[in-house]
């Protein structure tokens, strides 16, 4: 068949090309890939109506001739200069042929992921393309049509078809209320529309490191004439199915069509119960479908996930409404304009809520960035909730807390809104806050009427809680919210009573009897109650400050204050960035396309500016966690006392080096205080040179010991980078031990003697030159070379052959050291090898800068024969306080033994998606240093360094932070502090499988 259609592409078109057939329901789709291009031969159904066609052509014609770029594919003329050829079928039937350009990408129903901002890009794609259609005309765009959705009322005769009894009565309600809105919808102008932009009907493009992009909207076959708002209503019909977050994509959606075709209020309003009827139209029209085709029971099938959203989605539709304008940047209410000038004209004139006028009353806040209160940030004690301000009190002074401030106080489950610690949660005050001593009582600023009055018992709830209702001259009602007061209001007021400007109408509760908190008021203003009812959010998420700053503004107005002073600005990021990048170096570089900055820590969580929580599954430093209580008191308690080094004697260094000591074993003894890890290898080797009289090292390709000219000099993965200084004549390199990329294959019983071996070529080449030997250094388990477990008994087999030439042996674990691997302590123990110096840095000051270096006497007594030793800081007695706290944090809180379960559990759910995503090459770690090699192609395992790059963004957008490592930087590398937690690990899981199913790999 394709053979006879390719003849008569070639015959009229001109094109040669090879065809494949694609899905159609009644019409010929034929993909025809010519040398350079590829196009869609259309071949209609033997009685298709011509008329129809030309109405596709045009319309496609049209949009093209706007100029405007939309994603539509464009028809190409045949070679006599029509747009469509009648000709003959094999079976000798008419049947008309045109032809269209072919959109590059796939589906919207096979892509992923399907982002906000792809969703934002199809409705600016559709507004575009309705604009467009605004000034297209044809006759057969009128006609009778059971997809044109302001004739959705047919499936009212049809509803008893629906069998199960609750759909039906869903249906009813459905077509009920599109009865409701019809009258309006009919009264809006009409112009053509696609009228079916589904996920078959969208194409989509990008991938890992290119932003998604709507790349083509297709098929015109249901064009009929409807108000704009129908095609986007359908559009969006599709587009909630099965979303984790349907308002949020409706939001994406509606504001990008908004950004090329604005909408009026009005038809926003529509959005709702349109995409309800669309999906009502749907559902019926398959069931009379199924009962007209009882044998196909993909007719049923193909309902599900409609009947899904219809039936368990919910959304309130006044919210829907809200946030649908406010994401427009429209009022959320009619009303809302006229109310907001109200506020503003009488602003200096309302009655004061505190009685006294509080313009000059001083500010404090309780942001992310300034305060500290909870100490944990998931979880606010009472005694805590009781304080917290307690640094602004003043004698019984009121202090006020800002409006729009992203907090940690809210601390409890309620207000997360996901399964993990690192879920989306609610941070940001919706009101103000008046600080003031309870009893105290509060006046109503304007007329008003008793809306609720109520006692919230919850922990952590409001107590006494009052809102009032209040009304502008116009007619207009707006609220006001009155929490935490003493429950005794309850029996003073009744809801419906009145209240005359000025009264006293409550007081201030103790934490006793307003949910626990230090006494306040929380002031809040809303300008709809549609939506929230009486149970109003005092905080928003962030990232819905949008819906909630519209609906609950700073109330500001209604204190006679200026709505700058009380309104919260966090420290803006782009500043930051800005003023960073005129400061600072340009290869200081930062991690993520979109950079992050934090402000706040606890355990394995960070916190951004607004509060947003990151599980932290990257940093090795905060080894104990960040933010560990004992770690700040030890380190304010020393800092109250002293500080200084070690020309004097102190406990402090004692102590500390006896720890580290009692954690090694024999013939370990001395101690070296410096600041880093880099100064602990800088120092490494003088003490090599001066034990071995010798200058040259062999140490493992890709490795890093730091950032000095000396420790730069070892460290393959600098000196070899682009601009690095290269590798100097006294260093020699020899393979990393990496049994699955590397020479010697985990499947060769002989590996590690293998890439032991590999040592001896370079100590001939040294002694070849007449050079000696001064040592090898290696990260133990190679961390910035790929998260890299050596075999076992490969350390010992060089260690040995580097003695016997001379050498003496240095273990850099600061990766690996201190409790990381689970099993063992430090990662030498792992390959059954001793070293002769070792050497500690990052996680042994948890954050504070300190490095160590451990040695034998013998060593030690070498270097001794030099110049007096001395480090200003190194060994300073905070730096040792806080050093010996860390190791003794990791024994008292069995950080070890977590590092091995968590790391096991880890591991092996990394293993099971390895066999799900073939994206995964290798899963490889031990304990809690973890590596996972990605790769982009199966077949010849190629570095999947952009897939990596990708995935590491993916998880920091899902708010989990790991890294990319290894010679390609395709390595995963996920390195906790060793605090965390099974649902922490299952998160990373989690996030890992949704993210790495977006990501195709040739197999
Ligand atoms: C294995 C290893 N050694 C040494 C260093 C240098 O430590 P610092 O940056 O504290 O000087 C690092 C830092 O990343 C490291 O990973």
């Amino acid at each position: 068949m394709t053979t006879h259609w390719k003849k008569m592409l070639q015959t009229h078109w001109g094109i040669s090309a090879d065809l494949s057939q694609l899905d159609g329901e009644y019409d010929l789709n034929i993909l025809a890939q010519s040398a350079d291009q590829a196009y869609i031969l259309k071949v209609m159904r033997p009685d298709c109506d011509a008329s129809f066609i030309d109405l596709q052509i045009q319309a496609f014609d049209h949009i093209e001739n706007t100029g405007q770029q939309i994603a539509m594919p464009a028809v190409i003329p045949a070679l006599n200069g029509e747009r469509m050829c009648e000709v003959k079928d094999e079976a000798g039937a008419t049947r008309l042929l045109w032809v269209l350009e072919k959109c590059p990408g796939k589906t919207y129903a096979h892509f992923a992921p399907k982002s906000n901002a792809l969703i934002h890009d199809l409705g600016q794609q559709l507004g575009k393309m309705d604009a467009a259609l605004c000034s297209f005309d044809h006759p057969s765009l009128e006609r009778d049509f059971k997809w044109n959705l302001t004739q959705a009322n047919w499936i009212d005769g049809h509803i008893e078809a629906v069998q199960d009894a609750h759909r039906q009565t869903l249906i009813s309600e459905i077509s009920a209320e599109f009865a409701h809105i019809r009258p309006t919808l009919c009264e809006l102008p009409t112009q053509a529309l696609h009228n079916d932009v589904n996920d078959y009907n969208i194409l989509a493009t990008g991938g890992p490191n290119t932003p998604e992009k709507i790349s083509g909207l297709i098929d015109l076959g249901d064009m009929c004439k409807a108000p704009r708002i129908c095609d986007l209503a359908i559009a969006a019909a599709y587009i909630v199915l099965d979303h984790p977050q349907p308002e949020q994509a409706l939001a994406a959606l509606v504001s990008g069509y908004h950004d090329t075709n604005p909408l009026s209020p009005l038809e926003i309003d529509l959005l709702w119960p349109l995409l309800r009827a669309r999906l009502a139209v749907s559902v019926v029209n398959s069931t009379l479908m199924a009962i007209e085709n009882p044998n196909d029971p993909y007719i049923v099938i193909s309902q599900g996930p409609a009947w899904r959203f219809l039936e368990n989605t919910q959304i309130h539709p006044g919210l829907l409404k809200a946030r649908l304008r406010a994401v427009c940047g429209l009022p959320v209410t009619d009303e809302a304009p006229e109310i907001m000038a109200f506020l503003e004209e009488n602003r200096g004139h309302f009655a004061n809520i505190m009685f006294e006028d509080v313009r000059n009353a001083p500010m404090g806040s309780l942001s992310v960035e300034n305060s500290t209160w909870p100490q944990n940030p998931f979880h606010m004690p009472l005694k805590e909730a009781a304080r917290v301000g307690a640094e602004f009190e003043d004698n019984g002074k009121i202090w006020l807390g800002y409006y729009s401030e992203p907090r940690l106080i809210y601390a409890e489950p309620a207000f997360r809104k996901g399964p993990w610690l690192a879920s989306d949660r609610r941070t940001v005050h919706l009101a103000i806050d008046a600080f003031a001593p309870a009893g105290r009582p509060l006046y109503a600023p304007m007329d008003a009427t008793v809306h609720v009055v109520e006692n919230r018992r919850g922990h952590l709830d409001y107590g006494g809680v009052v809102i009032l209702s209040h009304e502008t001259p116009q007619g207009h009602t707006f609220y006001t919210l009155y929490g935490h007061l003493n429950p005794e209001v309850c029996k003073t007021l009744t809801p419906g009573q009145s209240i005359k400007k000025g009264d006293a109408f409550c007081r201030l509760g103790d934490p006793t009897q307003n949910g626990g908190w230090a006494p306040h008021v929380h002031f809040q203003l809303a300008l709809t109650t549609d939506g929230m009812g009486e149970d109003w959010p005092g905080v928003s998420d962030p990232d819905e400050m949008y819906l909630w700053g519209a609906i609950c503004p700073n109330p500001a107005a209604l204190m006679n204050l200026p709505d700058e002073k009380a309104h919260y600005h966090p420290t803006d990021k782009e500043q930051i960035l800005e003023r960073r990048q005129k400061h600072f170096s340009k290869n200081l570089k930062l991690t993520y396309d979109d950079p992050v900055m934090f402000v706040r820590g606890w355990k394995h969580h960070l916190f951004d500016e607004w509060g947003r929580p990151y599980l932290d599954a990257y940093n090795n430093v905060p080894h104990v966690g960040h933010a560990h209580p004992r770690i700040q008191a030890v380190a304010a308690d020393q800092l109250k006392r002293m500080n200084s080094n070690t020309r004097y004697l102190h406990k402090a260094q004692t102590e500390f080096a006896e720890k580290i000591l009692s954690k090694l074993p024999a013939p370990f003894e001395v101690c070296f205080f410096v600041n880093s890890g880099t100064e602990a290898n800088e120092l490494a080797l003088r003490l090599a040179r001066a034990h071995t009289g010798a200058k040259a090292m062999i140490t493992p390709n890709h490795g890093y010991h730091g950032n000095t000219t000396g420790a730069i000099d070892i460290s393959a993965y600098k000196f070899n980078a682009p601009g690095g200084v290269g590798q100097p004549d006294w260093v020699k390199l020899v393979e990393v031990a990496d049994e699955y990329r590397g020479s010697f294959k985990r499947s060769d019983p002989d590996r590690a003697e293998k890439y032991a071996d590999l040592v001896d070529a370079a100590i001939v080449k040294i002694h070849s030159k007449n050079e000696k030997l001064a040592g090898f250094i290696a990260e133990t388990f190679p961390s910035v070379g790929g998260q890299i477990i050596p075999p076992q008994g490969y350390l010992a087999s060089v260690y040995e052959k580097i003695r016997e030439a001379g050498g003496i042996c240095i273990a850099d674990e600061v990766q690996t050291g201190l409790g990381r691997l689970g099993d063992y302590y430090f990662a030498f123990e792992h390959q059954n090898a001793i070293p002769d110096i070792v050497v500690l840095g990052k996680p042994i000051g948890n954050g504070h800068p300190l490095g160590v270096l451990v040695t034998s006497r013998e060593i030690a007594d070498s270097f001794a024969q030099g110049p007096e030793y001395f480090s200003t800081f190194g060994g300073s007695t905070l730096s040792c306080r806080i050093g010996k706290e860390v190791l003794d944090i990791v024994d008292d809180e069995g950080l070890q033994k977590n590092s091995k379960i968590m790391g096991d559990r880890l591991l092996s759910g990394l293993r099971a998606l390895q066999k799900k995503h073939a994206c995964i090459g290798d899963v490889r770690g031990m304990g809690l240093f973890v590596g996972v090699e990605l790769i982009s192609n199966s077949k010849t395992q190629n570095e999947g360094t952009e897939i990596a790059s990708y995935v590491k963004n993916r998880m920091r957008e899902n708010r989990i932070l790991m890294g990319t490592e290894g010679p390609k930087d395709n390595i995963l590398k996920i390195r906790p502090p060793l605090t965390i937690a099974a649902d922490d690990v299952d998160m990373i899981l989690a996030i890992m499988d949704q993210t790495l199913s977006e990501i195709e790999i040739d197999q």
